[in-house]
């Protein structure tokens, strides 16, 4: 190679170099990718071509250092310059204002105003960068000695590799000579569960929760494992500083945010007590919309002078304090072991348990999905099991307690026949859920009928979920078509009914007969087939009959509907007795209503609503787990559409995105009629919007 190449090749691999970091930055740092995944993987290609070729261009902050470095056989320790402390902890607001007047007292000053930072859920680690290099990682270890991670941390994303140089000239220059960074790796809860998926199907062991799944990343040999784990980081402390100086913990987050580091959105600062005590309440009522797990907030006093006239304990800082919130797992026993049968006929395992209070809130049953995964973490009738409650979703058991079991436990099977109507129950192929495929299972169409006369639906209004049960429990209805032939008298038989509200329900069932084709489509209840598929079919189709005489071909063919969506519409109006129910409703005086295209163009009326994404003004609750975006994404992208993404169930609530596993908000969605869409509908509706 001659002079002249070489040095053409090496500019190229500079010019990557700083345009891959740059991109990273971009992706990782300030969630702003700039550029496709692909052209970064072309450039990463690239870059590591010629590095292999002319392997001193490989220099240690390269971003090809990403992928990982040799394994070793044994983790080198090293001792921090300065320990790495831990934090009391307080557990109500008296703690908090006790420890402010500590604090107000060894000042002399009740003026204290605190940076509050979200506790997160991960693993501690320092970062020491020297000429703006990363040089060296460690754990936190014991707090004086830590683990050397370095390979591994610089195979995390948001860690940089190089500081970025503060703006107004002097590039590298202005950068401190040494610099040790503090702060939290962790893994977000999204990832979480695709990771624990991937090792489910390598039969490999599943990891408790996010922050194990974080140590267990960070403490690998190899760091080419550790570079396929999603880790991240967000920076919140320092050791040693040398060249940068701070007059308060908010300037320290800033100048870490400009030299690249990655800070939590979420970090308030300049605050009083009694604010500190409001953005706690504020963090406990979004906590479960965060992307990672936090399990309490970090109080710090701002003022760095105030920090240094504190000073320090053996263990903590005197100026700095955990405010965790109630622990929300506990252990309990499980009675018993019952099946419940759902609108679609699924039955769900759930377990009764001896009632327990979990952060504030009694528990006493938990949802246990379904066979295969009681069989996976072996949960038995009588176990001891650890059960936890995130936010308002149904409780999980997370694991039985195996050490506590005395070997009266029973193993718990799965009925063969439906527990309600005792007709045989099915496995459907490749499908974890079994089902009662009687399709006048009264379980089922309790379910049924409670969505047909929801808000989406017929909006059937003082029809609630406990006169719906004693409808069909008296056997008084048998189908849709019977909720139009109700009397007042019928009604007013039933408990919990007067004359008056008897009197209600009639007008409300009378009112509901003419009914707009969008919503009698809703009300049908067929798989995979909500308010926005409906309003898709509506706008293809324009009458009843145009749908029922569509075939599967013309309704994919629809954009934003799909296969799943087209077989399930097919199916329902092939079936002759669902046919038969239709016309039984027309007779019983339901008049549907043909789809009104509008004619006077974008602004007004329902035309409008085809203009624009569904989601634009509506409030929208993402609940359960997505398997083909992360929730943060689809957070986001809701709200480019217009939407209002909101964290529980409410009658404010428009739409609520229904995951795999989601619980109680469903449950919830359902009882208030809140629209419900799955992932499928959901990914459909946003690549219209
Ligand atoms: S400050 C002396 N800030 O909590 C200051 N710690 O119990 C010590 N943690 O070991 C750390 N989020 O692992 C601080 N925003 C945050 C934090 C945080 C989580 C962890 C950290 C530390 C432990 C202290």
């Amino acid at each position: 190679m001659t002079d002249q190449n070489f040095n053409e090749i090496k500019q190229e691999a500079l010019l990557l170099q700083k345009q891959l970091a740059e991109h990273n930055y971009s992706y990782h740092v300030l969630d702003d990718p700039v550029i496709s995944d692909a052209e970064y993987d072309r450039m990463m290609k690239r870059l590591l071509e010629i590095e292999e070729q002319l392997p001193e261009l490989a220099t240690p902050d390269s971003p090809t250092r990403r992928v990982g470095a040799p394994p070793l056989t044994s983790f080198d320790t090293a001792d921090h310059s300065v320990p790495m402390q831990s934090l009391d902890n307080a557990f109500n607001d008296q703690d908090i204002i006790d420890f402010h007047n500590r604090v107000a007292k060894l000042l002399g000053t009740s003026e204290i105003r605190y940076t509050v930072e979200p506790k997160l859920d991960g693993v501690a680690v320092e970062l020491r960068y020297e000429q703006g290099i990363l040089t060296l990682a460690l754990t936190r270890g014991d707090g004086t000695t830590g683990e050397v991670i370095t390979d591994n941390a610089r195979t995390i994303n948001s860690v940089p590799l190089k500081l970025t140089p503060p703006p107004g000239g002097g590039g590298g220059k202005n950068l401190p000579g040494f610099l040790e960074v503090r702060g939290e790796v962790i893994i977000n809860s999204r990832d979480f569960e695709t990771l624990n998926k991937n090792r489910l199907e390598m039969d490999e062991p599943l990891f408790a929760n996010p922050r194990n799944a974080a140590a267990g990343s960070l403490r690998q040999l190899d760091s080419k494992v550790t570079a396929r784990r999603p880790l991240e980081i967000f920076t919140y402390g320092i050791g040693i500083a040398r060249g940068l100086g701070f007059d308060s913990h908010s300037g320290l987050l800033d100048t870490l945010k400009t030299l690249g580091f990655r800070i939590n959105p979420e970090i308030r600062t300049g605050l009083t007590v009694n604010e500190v005590l409001d953005r706690f309440k504020e963090l406990e009522a979004i906590r479960e919309n965060l992307p990672y797990e936090i399990d309490g907030m970090v109080i710090k006093v701002d003022d760095i002078a105030h920090q240094n006239a504190l000073g320090v304990k053996a263990k903590s800082p005197r100026w700095a304090i955990a405010y965790k919130f109630p622990a929300m797992e506990e252990t309990t026993v499980i009675n018993d072991i019952t099946v419940q049968v759902g609108r679609t006929g699924t039955l769900t395992p759930v377990a009764n348990l001896e009632p327990v209070s979990i952060g504030g809130v009694m528990v006493a049953r938990a949802s246990l999905h379904n066979m295969d995964e009681i069989q996976r973490k072996d949960i038995r009738i009588k176990d001891t099991v650890l059960v936890k409650r995130a936010g308002d979703v149904i409780p999980k058991v997370v694991k039985p307690v195996t050490a506590k079991r005395t070997g009266d436990e029973e193993v718990f099977v799965m009925p063969d026949s439906c527990p309600v109507c005792h007709s045989p129950v099915r496995r459907l192929e490749n499908e974890a859920a079994v089902k009662c495929i009687n399709a006048s299972c009264q379980a089922q169409l309790k379910q049924r009928i409670k969505h047909f006369v929801s808000k989406a639906g017929f909006d059937m209004d003082g029809l609630g979920a406990k006169l719906v049960d004693q409808l069909v429990d008296r056997e008084v209805i048998h189908s849709f078509a019977g909720l139009f032939t109700l009397d007042k008298d019928t009604l007013a038989a039933m408990d919990r009914m007067g004359d008056k509200s008897a009197g209600n329900v009639v007008r409300a069932i009378e009112t509901s007969k003419r009914v707009p084709l969008k919503r009698f489509l809703f009300a049908l209840g067929m798989d995979h087939t909500g308010d926005s598929a409906a309003l898709l079919l509506c706008e293809a189709f324009s009458t009843l009959e145009a749908v029922m005489a569509a075939t599967k071909t013309e309704i994919e063919a629809i954009d934003g509907i799909g296969p799943k969506t087209a077989a399930s519409v097919v199916m329902f109006f092939e079936n002759q007795e669902n046919r038969a129910m239709i016309e039984e409703m027309v007779r019983n005086g339901v008049i549907i209503e043909d789809h009104q295209a509008l004619v006077n163009g974008p602004g007004e009326g329902e035309g409008e609503e085809s203009q624009k994404s569904v989601f634009s003004g509506k409030t929208v609750v993402l609940t359960g787990s997505l398997t083909t975006m992360t929730r943060s994404e689809a957070k986001k992208r809701l709200q480019e559409q217009g939407a209002k993404v909101t964290g529980s169930v409410s009658k404010k609530t428009d739409i609520l995105v229904a995951g795999e596993s989601a619980g109680s908000k469903l449950t919830k969605a359902q009882s208030l009629g809140v629209t419900v869409m799955d992932e499928e509908e959901l990914t459909e509706q946003l690549n219209r919007g």
